[in-house]
C-alpha cells in the first residue's frame, strides 16, 4: 500500500461490486449497494459510464479483457462469502473482518446487525472508510467497532479486545483478499490469533497458489495484473501450496474443511458460463474451524 492512502485493491473490489450491483436486480450474482459510495476518480467515471444503456455491460468486458478472471472471481466470491455468513448466523456470536477494506457486509446484511461485528484494517484505509459511512449514516451503527491495525506491525489481539471483542465468543473470522499482500511472518502470527478463538469458531480467508508468485506465466492473464498491482504499491508477496494447506492450518490450531479455487467458486454462481472464463484460477477460498483431532 501507498503510505497515506487508502488501499487501491479494497477500492478496485467495491468497483466489481459496484458494477455487479448496477446489473438488473434478477441477473446480479452479488448485490452491494454501497459500494459505488467508496469510489475515487477514475472509478466513479467507470460507474458513470456504466449508468449509460450498455454501457456496464461494455465496462465488464473491458475490465476482462483487460484483467482476464479477476471481476468475475471477485463477484463470485463476494457472493460465496454471503451465502457463508448467511448459513453460519445461527452459530455466530461476533463476528471480525480482517483487512476489511470497503467490505460493506455490516451494513447491508440484515443477519449481521444482531451481532458485535469488528471491521479490522489498515489505519490508511480504515480512515477513508469511516469518512464515507460517515456521509452515509447520520449515526454510526452500534454493532461495529473499527480496529486500526498493521498486521505486519501491530499487536491484533490488543487492538481488538480494546474494542470489546470477548475471547469466549463463538466467532467467525473473515479474511478476503489480504494475505496475498503480508509476510510470511504476519500471515503465521495471525493465523495463530485464529486458532486460539473460542471453540467452534471458523476462519473463511483468501490465498493464492504460491506458484503464482514465482511462475506467474504459467497462470493466464497475470501480465497486466502483476503491472496494475504494482502500480498500486500492492505487491503479491505470499502464497501457499493448496497440498500443504492442511498441514499449515494445523500446526496454527486450525481444522481446514474446505479449499476452493476461482473457477470452482465461479462456477457455483455463474453456472455453465464460468467454463469459458479464464484468469485469476490461482486465487482461492478455503474455510477453515478452530481446534484440530489432536486437540
Ligand atoms: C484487496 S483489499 C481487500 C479488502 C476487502 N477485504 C475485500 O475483499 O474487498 C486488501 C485489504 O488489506 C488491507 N491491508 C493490506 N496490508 C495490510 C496490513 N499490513 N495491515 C492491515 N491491513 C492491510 C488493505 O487496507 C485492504 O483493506
Amino acid at each position: 500500500m501507498r503510505e497515506g492512502h487508502a488501499s487501491r485493491t479494497a477500492e478496485q473490489n467495491a468497483l466489481f461490486r459496484a458494477l455487479e450491483s448496477s446489473r438488473p436486480r434478477g441477473e446480479r450474482i452479488c448485490d452491494d449497494p454501497l459500494a459505488r459510495h467508496f469510489l475515487t476518480w477514475p472509478f466513479t467515471l467507470v460507474m458513470r459510464f456504466a449508468a449509460i444503456p450498455g454501457g456496464a455491460k461494455f465496462a465488464a468486458s473491458f475490465i476482462d479483457r483487460r484483467w482476464p478472471g479477476v471481476r468475475s472471481s471477485v463477484v463470485a466470491r463476494t457472493r460465496w462469502i454471503d451465502d457463508a455468513i448467511a448459513a453460519a448466523q445461527d452459530d455466530v456470536e461476533q463476528i471480525v473482518i480482517l483487512g476489511a477494506g470497503f467490505d460493506t457486509r455490516a451494513y447491508r446484511m440484515a443477519v449481521l446487525r444482531a451481532v458485535d461485528v469488528f471491521e479490522v484494517d489498515h489505519p490508511d484505509t480504515q480512515v477513508a472508510k469511516r469518512r464515507v459511512l460517515q456521509r452515509l449514516f447520520s449515526e454510526a451503527p452500534s454493532h461495529v467497532r473499527f480496529v486500526a491495525v498493521d498486521f505486519k506491525r501491530d499487536d491484533l489481539i490488543d487492538g481488538l479486545r480494546r474494542a470489546g471483542y470477548r475471547d469466549s465468543a463463538r466467532t467467525f473470522i473473515l479474511w478476503e483478499g489480504v494475505t496475498n499482500y503480508l509476510t510470511e511472518n504476519a500471515v503465521d502470527s495471525t493465523l495463530r490469533w485464529c486458532g486460539r478463538a473460542s471453540a467452534g469458531s471458523r476462519l473463511l480467508f483468501t490465498y493464492i497458489h504460491r506458484d503464482v508468485l514465482t511462475r506467474p506465466s504459467a497462470f493466464a492473464g497475470t501480465k497486466n495484473l502483476l503491472a496494475s498491482l504494482d502500480r498500486a504499491g500492492e505487491r503479491l508477496t505470499f502464497g501457499m501450496d493448496p497440498s500443504d494447506v492442511p498441514r499449515y492450518l494445523a500446526a496454527r490450531g486450525l481444522s481446514l474443511e474446505q479449499d476452493v479455487g476461482a473457477a470452482e467458486y465461479r462456477e457455483r454462481y455463474f453456472g455453465a458460463a464460468a467454463r469459458t472464463m479464464r484468469g485469476h484460477e490461482f486465487y482461492r477460498l478455503a474455510v477453515a474451524h478452530v481446534g484440530t483431532k489432536h486437540g
